[in-house]
């Protein structure tokens, strides 16, 4: 089921397309490059990161009690993990002993035994066993557990926010709107199918734009789907706090202007594409949905970002019809999308090293990149 309000965006995008025009910000912005390339901004982003919630992984990949998921996020490693009373809870994945990581990858564990000596955790966190215990009799195994962080399962997906004792209050943070449309895209039902990534040498800012304008479909994916379905440089937007809601128009939106609004099939009509501040992208083609997470690794002199998108169908894959259907569905999302913009994000990152220029240039028509870096720059303190 789709969010109640599609009518109504439908209409709107469908007078776009039939009036060749597009959601247009009121004037021309202009970016400093610095923006992009000062280094001294990363401590600032890295901590607004580390206290916002972020959604980690989609509940329907640690279902069952005892799944678990281990996690890269902005240097520091984070186990994800539904414990046998079936709630999920996010960890810090450093040993109370002396630091080495209990978990690692993905799968199903009743206890986490430390690669190092061998303390081990339970599902819940908690301490279960110190081997060679008479050398650590003053320490009580209630007092080192792993360390919690903040956390909340809703909409589908396990959101945590990285600094422990910090609030988590994911219905605030998304706004009614948003909140309502996760519920009602029904991830929480789907069966995991997918998650692929690539690390691109390209500021996450920079990165994080690419998925907020349709401008470049016709040049970079004019050969793929996007650029076959997609009506080019045509998209409508919506402000939801620091998030937006877009949608990119099909060309078969067309089709729908002979159809009464109660028979539409938004399928055949849009493309829809959340930005969920800072840094986490929700895209719902027909049949799978999508997560874009994009993470500056924030490590070494030169910037490089992290993109990793998951994907669920919203529906259980019955048979292995349906499974091969799903794959089918991601290859051809992942070849026509993150393969062809693979490249331009490096030449972009190569612009923002060494280009002398000072200053790009943001249009109009590229209104969710505008608000991408007013909402940014904001949150950053910094003067554009
Ligand atoms: S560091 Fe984990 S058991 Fe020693
Ligand atoms: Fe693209």
């Amino acid at each position: 089921m789709e969010p109640t309000y599609y009518n109504e965006t439908l209409r709107h995008a469908l007078q776009l397309v039939q009036n060749k025009t597009t959601d247009m910000a009121e004037s021309v912005l202009t970016v400093p490059l610095d923006y992009y390339r000062n280094t001294e901004l990363r401590s600032r982003e890295r901590e607004l990161m580390m206290t916002t919630p972020l959604p980690l992984v989609y509940s329907a990949q640690i279902r069952k009690p005892n799944d678990y998921i281990v996690r890269r996020m902005f240097g520091k490693s984070v186990l994800i993990v539904r414990g046998e009373d079936g709630k999920a809870r996010v960890f810090e994945n450093y040993c109370r002993h002396r630091g080495a990581s209990p978990a690692e990858g993905c799968g199903n564990k009743q206890l986490f035994v430390c690669p190092y000596h061998s303390w081990s955790y339970d599902s819940s966190g908690r301490l279960a066993n110190i081997p060679g215990r008479d050398g650590f009799e003053s320490v009580d195994p209630g007092s080192y557990g792993l360390v919690e962080l903040p956390s909340e399962e809703r909409g589908g997906f396990v959101w945590a926010v990285l600094t422990p004792d910090l609030e988590i209050d994911v219905a605030r943070f998304l706004g009614p709107q948003i909140d309502a449309d996760l519920s009602a895209w029904n991830y929480q039902k789907g069966d995991f199918v997918e998650s692929r990534e690539f690390v691109a040498d390209v500021n996450w800012k920079a990165a994080v734009e690419n998925f907020a304008e349709t401008y470049h479909f016709q040049t970079v994916h004019g050969q793929s789907i996007p650029g076959q379905i997609q009506v080019p440089n045509t998209s409508t937007h919506a402000v939801f706090g620091p998030h937006h809601f877009m949608t990119f128009p099909k060309k078969s939106i067309t089709e729908l202007a002979d159809v009464p609004e109660t028979n539409w099939d938004h399928d055949v009509g849009l493309t829809t594409v959340y930005w969920i501040y800072p840094t986490t992208i929700l895209v719902n083609p027909p049949g799978v949905a999508q997560i874009i997470e994009v993470l500056p690794l924030f490590d070494g002199d030169q910037d490089q970002t992290l993109i990793r998108s998951s994907f669920v169908g919203y529906n259980k894959a019955e048979n292995e019809e349906h499974t091969q259907m799903f794959k089918m569905a991601i290859d051809i999302i992942w070849e026509a999308v993150f393969d062809e913009d693979r490249p331009v994000l490096s030449l972009i990152g190569n612009a923002v090293r060494n280009s002398s220029q000072d200053h790009v240039v943001v249009g109009r028509n590229e209104i969710g990149v505008q608000h991408m870096v007013k909402t940014i720059s904001d949150k950053l303190n910094y003067r554009l």
